[in-house]
């Protein structure tokens, strides 16, 4: 199958085709969405609170970002990649936001994205310009867990709503080439995908967002996450605990490894 580039996300919404976007972080799973068709790989910052055990996002490093960027670009060829920019590598300045940006396209990553609207236009035009191809995220924006007050759907009242679709337009003017949209109502994500010609992606965004996303471990029912927007699409939690558990009693009843595991 063709590899996945960004006018294929377009053309997918023209064609008002939903595609599914996932995080991947490493390099098994990476090859195992791969196989099972997702066209997008987020290397999403959640990285952080999935596996590195920081309590926000708000701790994922730029560094950290590089790293699995490269275990999941160095696994897989037909996925559009796409990294995050950590919290503190783009609200410092424009010229350290196209550096990160340039060092994650260098890490593997063929697009990038960062959290915040009309604020950030400035750095998502200075990306584009350099060659760094951005998508943009709205609505609840995990790094600003704590100046938003917990996790809350964003967007309710009207002039929220109505500052959430400029913050929609002003990403696209400034060359945004899709837009992930967290814990909004339904009908204003399905709004903001109607006045907008780049793809939104929706998470917690009802079902008329052009593609959907979703942490991965929380799709496959790992981390234990339940949050009304997610469904668990497999019990790996359960899988995975019953696995280890079968291999400790085997090992602790002298039954593994057999003769069929052991050389002569
Ligand atoms: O880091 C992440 O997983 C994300 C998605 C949930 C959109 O940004
Ligand atoms: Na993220």
């Amino acid at each position: 199958p063709a590899k996945v580039r960004i006018r294929h996300l377009q053309e997918a919404k023209g064609a008002r085709r939903p595609f599914a976007m996932l995080t991947a972080y490493d390099a098994m799973t990476a090859k195992v969405f791969e196989e099972a068709g997702i066209d997008v790989l987020l290397v999403g910052d959640s990285v952080g609170t999935t596996v590195l055990g920081y309590s926000s996002t708000v701790h994922t490093t730029h560094q950290d970002m590089l790293t699995f960027t490269g275990a999941v670009a160095r696994s897989v060829h037909r996925p559009l990649i796409v990294a995050d920019l950590a919290f503190g590598s783009y609200q410092v300045s424009v010229e350290e936001t196209v550096r990160h940006g340039i060092e994650l396209l260098r890490a593997g990553a063929e697009a990038v994205k960062l959290e915040g609207g009309a604020v950030y236009a400035d750095r998502v035009r200075a990306l584009v310009d350099a060659g760094v191809p951005v998508m943009g995220h709205l609505g609840f924006t995990p790094q600003s867990v704590n100046a938003l007050s917990g996790h809350r759907v964003q967007g309710r009242d009207h002039a929220a709503a109505d500052r959430l679709a400029e913050d929609a337009q002003a990403l696209q003017d400034a060359g945004a080439f899709a837009i992930v949209l967290e814990l909004v109502p339904a009908a204003l994500a399905a709004r903001i995908t109607e006045i907008t010609h780049v793809p939104t992606i929706g998470i917690g965004a009802g079902r008329d967002c052009d593609g959907q996303v979703l942490v991965w471990a929380d799709m496959a029912g790992l981390s234990g996450f339940e949050g009304k927007f997610v469904r668990t699409f497999a019990d790996l939690r359960g899988e995975l605990g019953r696995a280890a558990a079968d291999y400790r009693a085997s090992v602790e009843a002298g039954i593994y490894p057999g003769p069929e595991h052991s050389f002569e």
